[in-house]
């Protein structure tokens, strides 16, 4: 018996009754492994005569290799299925949404309510401008006309720089942006035509334009508690011309207040008060008509005319410009904005506190 055709048939039927690689080579193993159908076969050979061996042999040869091919053939459909089921399950889906960051980082509420303000006095023809924080005691004091022995230059309240400049000032942590009023009106008047000499008394008179001008940063004080920290932030106003005057202040910083606060529902007062730079010289108070704050007067800013004196440090002549000046501590604009109790939250980086401002 040398037809082996029916032992291919089986083989082939129960490789193509396979599904994976492992079914595969048990089924494989049936026909070529060492106890295999096929292996049998040729052990039989060893009992029969030369003849016979070599008819029979060649024969089992045939099918041998058949049933090889066919092991082949499975082998490759199988590593074809997988690659399929693989490319359809891995499909890109591009319309699935995109992968989030999951904490993004945001602007300080601080850093907020500046860009507020800037935004509002910009719209009311404002520049605004930056300045040094490390600044020169004339900028910070006798240019504004702080006689030399006013407590507000004492260690006490003023941090001081271990250093004297070459211009032999001293130098100081600024306590207030108030050096800016005179640092942008030297530039202004400079760069419009003014060559004065304040030591001299040669002043500008001629024609410039407007000075208007506000100056946001960080400012610094001898002071720590709830509502004080050694560091904080005010904003400078400075509006000069010839003919300025307190009821041009009253209308800036109403408009300023309540597009800053989003209502019109409050009332805002000037009370007497004391300045060096600014004669006369008043605080700022407002009062919400509405809200939490309801009914309580709440002082915003320091004000006034500025001094003739500090007019004439600007390299400008006082008898024909004249203008008002504001100093509002941004921090405690911020907390009535964002109802915030302690200052001292704005600067402790507590992401909690933090992340409810995005
Ligand atoms: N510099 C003052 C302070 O820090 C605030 C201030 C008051 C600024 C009156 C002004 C002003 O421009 O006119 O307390």
């Amino acid at each position: 018996m040398t037809d082996f055709s029916a032992l291919v048939e089986e083989a082939h039927s129960a490789f193509a009754n396979t599904q994976t690689p492992a079914e595969l080579e048990n089924a494989k193993a049936l026909f070529l492994g060492k106890t295999g159908k096929v292996t049998e076969l040729m052990k039989g050979l060893a009992a029969l005569s030369v003849d016979e061996k070599k008819t029979r042999g060649a024969a089992i040869n045939v099918a041998k290799q058949a049933i090889e091919a066919a092991l082949q053939q499975r082998r490759q459909e199988l590593a074809d299925q997988e690659l399929q089921a693989q490319l359809a399950s891995e499909q890109l889906d591009v319309t699935l949404p995109g992968r989030r960051q999951s904490a993004q980082g945001g602007l300080h509420p601080i850093t907020l309510a500046q860009e507020r303000i800037e935004a509002i006095f910009a719209s009311m023809g404002f520049d605004v401008a930056d300045g040094p924080e490390i600044e020169s005691d004339w900028f910070s004091f006798t240019s504004l006309n702080n006689p030399p022995n006013h407590p507000a230059r004492s260690m006490q309240d003023t941090f001081y720089v271990d250093a004297v400049g070459a211009d032999g000032n001293y130098y100081n942590l600024r306590p207030h942006t108030s050096p800016m009023q005179v640092r942008y009106a030297q530039a202004h008047v400079r760069k419009h035509g003014g060559d004065f000499d304040i030591a001299k008394n040669q002043l500008f008179a001629g024609d410039m334009p407007e000075i208007r001008v506000i100056a946001p940063g960080r400012t610094y004080r001898v002071d720590s508690d709830a509502t004080h920290s050694p560091m904080f932030h005010q904003v400078e106003g400075l509006w000069i011309g010839e003919a300025v005057s307190f009821k041009d202040l009253k209308a800036v910083y109403l408009n300023f207040i309540t597009q800053f606060f989003e209502t019109n529902a409050l009332k805002l007062r000037f009370r007497p008060s004391y300045f060096p730079f600014t004669e006369p010289s008043a605080e700022i108070d407002i009062m919400f008509e509405s809200g939490p704050l309801k009914g309580r007067w709440l002082e915003v800013s320091g004000s006034g005319q500025v001094h003739p004196n500090v007019i004439r440090n600007m390299g400008l002549d006082p008898e024909r410009y004249i203008g008002f000046a504001f100093g509002s501590g941004i921090d405690r604009l911020a907390m009535l904005r964002y109802g915030v109790s302690d200052l001292r939250q704005f600067f402790e980086g507590d992401i909690r506190f933090l992340s409810q401002f995005q």
